[in-house]
């Protein structure tokens, strides 16, 4: 019926009215965003519009809704669209943040709570999730992903598709996904924003398109093409990534929607004019033209001059109405204006205790020195550093939907935590950096840090005031939410300055200091490593923040995240990532001492400071017994491969299990250890548990030197550990 419906419909449609279905503009700014009084109204109005976004309320959505259904020829309802990347008013942790959690229901959970909100909203479309492998921190939007390895982004792009769209799309709580951004946007050079991106092959198919590929597996609706060039040629106008891989290889059958601008764009990457760029992304397989208004205004007369189809333009109309008929649009273009929904299911209760327990998972301990966290909810407590006191900071990067005032700063949730039992005392201590202007580069949305007139001296001698008169000082430093995200590439990943001499000033006390790190990527730490005993890593983790780090910092929840991203030593050791290769000269000693000639630095080891998968807690666990089921496998086998784990600590506690494996001899060269498996358990104190797992041979399998994906026979490695540095291992055999 669905084909039925929209062929009737597209017999109906004038060329005019199609190219309108392939348009969507923005309404401007979210939070003034009235297209009913702009030029975007006229143009919805002689169908000129298939889509629209940043358009927030149930109120002003429906009014744009009732321009498309009453006042054009055909009627047709737009979608609506939003950059719902990590919850909508009540606010999860930041991508990068979330998958720290290792579980796929709550990530899963997270993407059904945000299409829930979004829905109750009048939005209809989300654009998420990220799934953009990158090894490089210096790009700012590590954030916005789930870090550097395929195995894990694969299985979170699921859990996130799924959440979102549910198993039926047509239900009103569930909204579309569009995967993004498609392909590589996570490996631009030197972490350039919008830099170019040049890569084989190979590595594309082994190490960055499989989380894209899971998520149309899954069934994304829409897929975003990315700003950057794949192969010499922008990924928006590749026909080899958006027909060949996408479609032909990974049979793809919603409609792929360019990134904002991404069009226009390509003339300044140098492909040609409007009319020119637009026909060779329409014809490259793109549907959807993101504000550009290429597609509107310039494919008409590309098809007068035989330079794209009109079948190549029906096929991308019938893409497009497929989804709003998928969505139930058709049915009722109102079904997502229900202002009862929009008053009763957003910023609940209900979900505001989810998202607080899911902050809490996300939270990484990356330092623990004599026990000295979890602290006692007594005392008088110091609460020092420019991200203590931050509300509008908490929820983090592309936080569109989020009400900043409703944020839980820390400061707030530890006097929740510890209410009267404790006197907490705050400063801020610093600002964000010494340098004003740098605050305001990283601004977005309003979300930049209030800078404090007074001097630096002045705001360190008010922290040392009252961190001489406490029992401990917990400092919340880092970045501001905007100096990761979008074009928030840094040069430098360190904490700023003025917080790092901050901090040295506070530890010269001679009290136990705690640093609460914010940030959206990888830092440099090593200073930190070296002088604080104890760091929490809390990333950005949502509109409950504070109650959840609070939480954490007072024991009444154990950590449990595990790094997704590797935290290096340097910012010279970047691109680091736990995956690598041997190389031909491998470095032969495990001390990291400077071997000549062989694949190492003069002036810094080879690892990391902080590898991925690492992460600690309050308690500790043993990793014993590892066994296979064989030592050789057939092709059509499964091996079990277990391992006692044992919480041989002092508290209750979860771990996530992970396996990895190392194939010995390949074809082509193979990483040193590749993420295959993982299980996040509970174990109470003194517990101890099996934990298996199996392989079969599509674990073992990769992209050969032919793009063909294929297990080889011979020797691998199978790891097992609480991190990717762990050295409990086994081997077995592939044979035929
Ligand atoms: O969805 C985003 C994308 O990730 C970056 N450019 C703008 C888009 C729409 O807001």
């Amino acid at each position: 019926t669905k084909d039925i419906f929209v062929t009737n419909l597209m017999a109906k449609m004038t060329l005019e009215e199609k190219l309108g279905q392939l348009n969507l503009p923005t309404s401007g700014d979210i939070t003034t965003g009235q297209a009913n009084s702009s030029n975007v109204a006229k143009n919805i109005e002689q169908g000129k519009v298939g889509g629209l976004f940043n358009i927030k309320s149930v109120q002003k959505i429906k009014e744009v809704q009732k321009i498309a259904v009453e006042k054009t020829r055909l009627k047709i309802p737009l979608l609506f669209g939003m950059d719902v990347i990590h919850g909508y008013e009540t606010t999860f942790p930041i991508p990068i943040a979330l998958s720290c959690t290792w579980d796929m229901n709550l990530i899963k959970r997270s993407a059904q709570i945000a299409a829930q909100e979004a829905s109750a909203d009048g939005i209809n479309w989300t654009f998420s999730p990220m799934v953009d492998i990158s090894r490089d921190p210096r790009w700012g939007r590590v954030s916005e992903g789930s870090g550097e390895d395929p195995y894990l982004g694969s299985q979170i792009a699921k859990a996130m598709v799924t959440g979102y769209q549910g198993d039926d799309l047509s239900k009103n709580s569930t909204i579309l996904s569009c995967v993004k951004h498609f392909a590589l946007y996570g490996a631009p050079e030197a972490g350039r924003e919008y830099n170019t991106v040049d890569m084989s092959r190979i590595r594309m198919y082994n190490d960055y398109f499989p989380p894209y590929k899971a998520a149309i597996d899954a069934g994304v609706g829409s897929v975003m093409a990315s700003f950057n060039e794949v192969d010499g040629i922008p990924a928006t106008a590749n026909k080899w990534l958006m027909t060949d891989v996408l479609r032909k290889q990974w049979g793809f059958k919603g409609f792929v929607v360019t990134d904002y601008t991404a069009i226009m764009e390509m003339e300044y990457h140098g492909i040609g004019n409007l009319q020119t760029v637009s026909a060779l992304a329409l014809n490259a397989g793109v549907e959807m033209d993101m504000v550009s208004e290429g597609f509107l205004n310039t494919i008409k007369k590309s098809l007068e001059e035989g330079k794209v189809t009109i079948d190549k333009i029906d096929n991308a109309v019938r893409l497009i109405l497929n989804a709003k008929y998928d969505l139930g649009l058709f049915q009722d273009p109102y079904k997502y204006c229900d202002s009862n929904r929009a008053k009763t299911e957003i910023f609940t209760n209900s979900n505001r205790s989810e998202a607080r327990k899911i902050a809490t998972e996300s939270l990484v301990l990356l330092k623990n020195q004599n026990q000295l966290l979890p602290l006692k909810k007594s005392g008088t407590i110091a609460v020092i550093g420019p991200l203590a006191d931050a509300k509008e900071n908490m929820a983090g990067t592309w936080s569109v939907a989020t009400k900043q005032e409703n944020s839980i700063s820390l400061i707030a949730g530890i006097k929740a935590v510890v209410g009267t039992s404790a006197n907490v005392l705050y400063a801020k201590g610093s600002n964000l950096d010494y340098d004003p202007i740098l605050e305001e580069k990283g601004t977005m949305f309003g979300k930049t840090l209030h800078r404090d007139k007074r001097t630096a001296a002045e705001l360190i001698a008010e922290a040392l005031k009252i961190a001489n008169q406490s029992d401990v000082i917990i400092t919340a430093l880092g970045e501001s939410a905007e100096f990761s995200g979008e074009c928030s590439s840094r040069t430098n990943l360190e904490i700023p300055q003025a917080q790092k001499d901050l901090l040295q000033e506070l530890l010269k006390t001679g009290k136990p200091v705690v640093l609460v790190l914010f940030n959206g990527r990888p830092l440099v730490l090593k200073q930190e490593n070296e002088t604080v005993p104890a760091i929490l890593e809390v990333w950005f983790a949502g509109s409950e923040a504070g109650f959840a780090i609070a939480d954490v910092l007072f024991g009444d929840e154990n950590p449990s995240g595990k790094l997704t991203t590797t935290f290096p030593r340097s910012l010279g050791q970047v691109p680091i990532y736990y995956a690598s290769k041997n190389t031909g000269r491998p470095l032969g000693n495990i001390e990291g001492k400077f071997e000549k000639f062989k694949s190492n630095y003069i002036d810094e080891r080879n690892e990391p400071l902080f590898p991925f998968g690492f992460g600690l807690s309050y308690t500790t666990f043993e990793y014993s017994n590892m066994k296979l089921s064989s030592s050789k496998m057939n092709t059509n086998d499964k091996l079990k491969v277990s391992v006692d784990v044992t919480n041989t600590g002092n508290y209750d506690g979860k771990e996530v299990v992970q396996l990895y494996i190392r194939d010995l001899v390949g074809t082509v060269t193979r990483p040193l250890k590749e993420l295959k498996g993982f299980q996040k358990i509970a174990l109470k104190k003194g517990e101890k548990q099996t934990v298996t797992f199996q392989i079969s041979q599509e674990d073992l399998k990769f992209y050969n030197s032919d793009l063909k994906f294929v297990a080889e026979t011979g020797e691998f490695e199978v790891f097992i550990g609480g991190n990717s540095d762990t050295q409990l291992k086994e081997k077995f055999e592939l044979v035929n």
